[in-house]
């Protein structure tokens, strides 16, 4: 295996398999953020004079190509190349001899990786608020679409109180708004640049750290050199709690969907084409798909706790450890994906019944309704109470289906629209755009003639 760090004796190759692990294979989820650290690392190395303007230049639009070839998924990392890094260095080495060889001055692979995780991270993060918002819309439309469709509540799993699919369909949309707070959080502590953190404790050239913050549209650097080393799996684990936010609201919704969808409750028919077939059963129309979200969601639930285990009790600065963390994380943000827009094609076509209460077995629900309507017309509460539970045991007990909801988040006064405000407050202090333009200024624009 050709290594960067070659030092003229060889590697057992059995140490060097262990040792690369499954880097070759996910690696490729970093290589378009790769290019780009080094876009920006190399141009503020030309600003402070360890490369020439002509150098800078041809590593530039090399890069460049080595960028659209990862997008064009062209590129890979060759067999006795150990990762991502050294894959392109070597592709500038072979393209341009010594000068591909200069790039790697004050850096180290350690804040090279670190950087690529936090553009990645940044960019998957972007789009999980994006799938989030296409979520949110949906569960808000069928929530206002079904307004008026009365459901039984439940506690205990026994019938308890009215509800309706307004509620049912809002809170999980509210429920989002809370997730989407958490992500936010998340892209803040990863919107930091770490790059000049070299191997965890900076370098002696004197590197221009904001230029590169600015290059790469970072919001701030992570200063200290040894903390922004230590944000390796600390970010991790921060937006790890973030998704698994958002996995658990799409877990319980996907439990309730089965639940709703069973003959014995017959809530909600999902589209048939949504359903799977039993190879025995000929009826069979099964709710596979919110189960397999339900399964995924519960195991991203378990990614801050895998992810936290893997680095737990280690010292400050870079250990080899830190690598094992990619396994777990880099998959975890399309699993995500695949949940949500799953979900969100099911619900904008889930249809619901609307004739529930005319089965006797939720009658009950309305007992509170109907002590309510005692108390209001003078009665005490607690001699309600009594007397409704008497005229239920002895089965006299006549539910008015009627009910009359109106404070804020009830059944008849949902406040979609201050859900949705709250939903855009949040979506308003993202700053998208800004990581966008930087990276697509560094591609089509490098900005390395003004310095
Ligand atoms: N593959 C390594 C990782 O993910 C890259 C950094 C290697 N650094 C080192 N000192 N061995 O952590």
């Amino acid at each position: 295996m050709e290594k960067l760090w070659d030092k003229g004796y060889d590697i057992n190759e059995e140490i060097a398999r262990f040792t690369v692990g499954r880097d070759r294979e996910l690696d490729l989820y970093l290589a378009r953020h790769d290019v780009l650290g080094s876009m920006a690392h190399i141009t503020m190395l030309e600003s402070i004079g360890l490369l020439t303007r002509d150098e800078l230049d041809a590593l530039l639009a090399e890069l460049r190509s080595i960028y659209r070839d990862a997008e064009e998924g062209r590129f890979e990392i060759e067999e006795g190349i150990e990762d991502v890094h050294s894959q392109v260095e070597l592709l500038l080495t072979r393209r341009l001899g010594d000068v591909g060889k200069k790039i790697h001055s004050g850096r180290s692979r350690n804040d090279q990786v670190l950087v690529d995780l936090k553009l990645w991270t940044r960019e998957q993060l972007r789009l999980v608020a994006e799938d989030v918002r296409g979520l949110f819309d949906e569960l808000q439309q069928q929530s206002e679409h079904y307004k008026h469709v009365l459901m039984p509540g439940y506690t205990h799993l026994q019938v308890a109180m009215p509800s309706s699919f307004g509620l049912w369909f809002g809170a999980y949309a509210e429920s989002l708004v809370d997730d989407l707070v958490m992500l936010q959080a998340a892209y803040r502590i990863t919107n930091r640049n770490p790059l000049g953190s070299a191997a965890g404790y900076g370098s002696s050239f004197p590197l221009n750290r904001q230029m590169t913050t600015d290059l790469l549209g970072f919001d701030s650097m992570d200063y200290n050199v040894v903390y922004a080393q230590m944000g390796r799996g600390k970010t991790e684990r921060n937006v790890s709690f973030a998704l698994a936010g958002i996995a658990g609201t799409l877990s319980k919704l996907a439990f309730d969907a089965c639940l709703f969808n069973s003959q014995n409750f017959g809530f909600v028919r999902l589209p048939k084409e949504c359903t799977t077939g039993s190879s025995i059963m000929p009826h069979k129309k099964n709710p596979d798909v919110f189960e397999l979200t339900r399964a995924k969601c519960n195991k991203l639930q378990a990614l801050p706790q895998q992810i936290t285990l893997i680095m737990n009790n280690l010292p400050s600065g870079y250990f080899r450890d830190l690598q094992i963390l990619k396994e777990v994380f880099l998959p975890a943000f399309q699993e995500l994906h695949d949940c949500l827009s799953m979900a969100t094609y099911i619900i904008s076509r889930m249809e619901v019944n609307e004739d529930i209460l005319s089965d006797t077995r939720y009658d009950l629900m309305f007992s509170v309704e109907e002590v309510n309507r005692l108390a209001a017309e003078g009665m005490p509460f607690r001699d309600a109470y009594k007397k409704v539970g008497m005229d239920i045991e002895a089965g006299r007990f006549q539910p008015r289906k009627e009910v009359h909801h109106t404070h804020e988040g009830s059944i008849g006064h949902l406040c979609t629209e201050q859900i949705r405000a709250l939903m855009q407050q949040v979506w308003d202090s993202f700053d998208f755009q800004r990581a966008i333009d930087a990276e697509q200024e560094l591609l089509t624009n490098p900005k390395h003639q003004t310095s």
